[in-house]
């Protein structure tokens, strides 16, 4: 279903047509509400949500931490308080392990039939399609993401994928073993027992979705840890969880902090798997808490620096709009951001000018306002860091082409921001920067670029534009990168599988490939009474 794609809305070719068959009446509204991004922030739009929902849940019960502490979840647009939710730690955690432990060893999920299991996917999937504004809501006010990327593209997306994986949960078979010898063999596909996830704040509910999904199909119990600084969608959706009849105990939510509560669930002896997006850093302490512990195995989706390579023969407009959406896109928030973007030296004099003007148009404000395609950093930390790299860039000898500083008085706007001439040592060039910042570099050969383009400790993604069939499939096979997008960017679908090579990450999330993260295989091996019919 192409409009479930993100590239279907950020394309240029995406027309309002195509957005409204969502069900929707979306208008991207180019040209409409724009202005120019030195233009102050004006007084922050009320959110169209309340807040109800601010506690864990542990064992089918909405409850207050067991310290009685709550921390608060700051709005990205002033910096002001939203809500202040429940600190879970390491008591909790052990309440909510438990309960998994029970759900998964004595209650009914993994002994309901795949089918029961099914059921209660597609009807959350059917509660969520309802209350999708209520929830695209709270993650912009929260996040600080455009409300139009949220209601129109994002949470359908978390219902599309639900009902990808409800649609797994009854497909789920083992095989027939030819082995030699007078024996039957067989293997089941078990699920695993206890799952746990983390999840990051930059796509809060779409990352618990890869994560929840198929766990659940499989017949997993669940404890998921929410990111700081984004805990409310996830406290909604959970309570149409309930209301779609998921048992207690089978889902428990979390929300805390990584060193504390994070770190609990790493180290649980009783949780058996573990699923990770975020840092490459925290990536690495997660390994090590699980290797320290009952060596669960740990799926890791971590950073990237991935490169852009726009050959002599691309198609320039469409090249300079996705490789813009690659990194803009969700405030270049996006572990998959396309950081590196080189181009063909008899080209690079227009890619820039375009690149250029097109962050110039960006338009930058209120998430909540329509036409925003901008909001807000996620939060201080992000934008102080962001804007240190900018004066590297600066420091180091990049030329600004445009933005370079923050917007407005309040919250954590950044302008959109271009360097050319950017150069492979430069931090700009090699450090994640996970904001509004893009890097154009020159290249003159394909060698030369495959050789810098795989210069990196990452290996997420890579993007290619080419009208070259040859140079496509040279660069598809020489490129390190668990996704290649060949003129285009950022198409994600509940079917692709998504994940990196080095230091991006360990296994693949989503489609079928995420089935076997959440899967034991128990070969079952009988002799056969009478081997002359082997
Ligand atoms: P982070 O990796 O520390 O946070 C992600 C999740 O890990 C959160 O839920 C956090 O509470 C948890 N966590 C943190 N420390 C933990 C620990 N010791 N044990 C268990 N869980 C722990 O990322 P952070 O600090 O929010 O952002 C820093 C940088 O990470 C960003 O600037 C960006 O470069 C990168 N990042 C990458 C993401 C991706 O999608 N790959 C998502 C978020 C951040
Ligand atoms: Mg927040």
């Amino acid at each position: 279903m192409a409009t479930q794609k993100l590239s279907s809305l950020l394309s240029v070719s995406a027309t309002s047509a195509s957005l409204r068959s969502l069900g929707r009446h979306f208008s991207w509204g180019r040209g409409i509400n724009r202005f120019s991004t030195s233009v102050a922030i004006e007084e922050p739009i009320t959110p169209p949500v309340q807040i109800d929902h601010t506690q864990l849940l542990i064992n089918g019960q909405f409850v207050d931490a067991a310290s009685g502490k709550t921390f608060p979840t700051l709005d990205p647009r002033t910096g002001e308080v939203i809500a202040h939710v429940s600190e879970g730690d390491t008591e909790d955690v052990n309440r909510a392990v438990s309960a998994a432990r029970k759900a998964f060893d004595e209650g009914p999920w993994p002994k309901m039939t795949p089918y029961e299991r099914s059921r209660i996917l597609f009807r959350f999937a059917d509660l969520l399609e309802k209350h999708n504004d209520e929830v695209a809501a709270l993650e912009t006010w929260d996040n600080g993401k455009p409300y139009e990327q949220a209601a129109n593209v994002e949470i359908p997306m978390v219902t599309r994928l639900f009902r990808y994986y409800a649609g797994w949960a009854d497909k789920i078979h083992g095989l027939t073993v030819p082995a030699d010898g007078p024996y039957h063999v067989q293997t089941l596909h078990e699920p695993i027992g206890v799952a746990g996830q983390i999840v990051p704040w930059n796509f809060p509910l779409l990352m618990y979705a890869w994560k929840v999904g198929p766990a659940l199909a499989c017949g997993n119990t669940i404890v998921l840890k929410t990111a700081e600084q984004t805990p409310l969608s996830a406290m909604y959706v959970s309570k149409l969880f309930l209301e779609a009849g998921l048992p207690p105990g089978v889902l428990n939510l979390i929300s805390g902090f990584g060193p504390t509560a994070g770190a609990a669930i790493c180290s649980h002896m009783d949780v058996d798997k573990l699923a990770f997006t975020g840092s490459t850093n925290t990536g690495k302490i997660v390994l090590e808490l699980a290797s320290k512990s009952n060596l669960k195995p740990v799926t890791l989706e971590l950073g990237g620096k991935s490169p852009i390579i726009v050959c002599e023969d691309a198609d320039i407009d469409l090249a300079v709009e996705n490789a813009h959406s690659a990194l803009f896109f969700n405030q270049g928030q996006c572990c998959c951001a396309g950081s590196r973007t080189f181009v063909h030296e008899r080209v690079y004099d227009e890619f820039v000018e375009k690149a250029k003007a097109r962050a110039l148009k960006r338009v930058v404000g209120d998430p909540f306002k329509k036409g925003v395609e901008q909001g807000p950093q996620i939060d201080g930390v992000q934008f102080k860091k962001i804007l240190s790299y900018i004066r590297s860039g600066i420091e180091s000898g990049a030329t600004l082409e445009s933005g370079g500083d923050s917007v407005g008085s309040k919250g954590y706007y950044i302008q959109p921001t271009v360097f050319s001439n950017v150069q492979d040592d430069m931090l700009i060039a090699k450090d994640e920067i996970f904001g509004p910042v893009q890097s154009i570099l020159k290249f003159q050969t394909l060698d030369e670029v495959i050789r810098r383009a795989n210069a990196s400790r990452y290996g997420l993604a890579a993007g290619v534009f080419t009208k070259n069939i040859n140079t496509a499939n040279t660069l598809t096979r020489a490129l390190k990168a668990g996704t290649i997008w060949i003129n285009c960017y950022i198409v994600f679908d509940a079917a692709i599988p998504f994940g990196g090579y080095k230091m991006s990450g360990h296994g693949r999330e989503k489609g079928i490939y995420s089935l076997s993260n959440y899967l034991q295989v128990k070969a079952v091996v009988t002799p056969l009474e009478n081997p002359a019919w082997l």
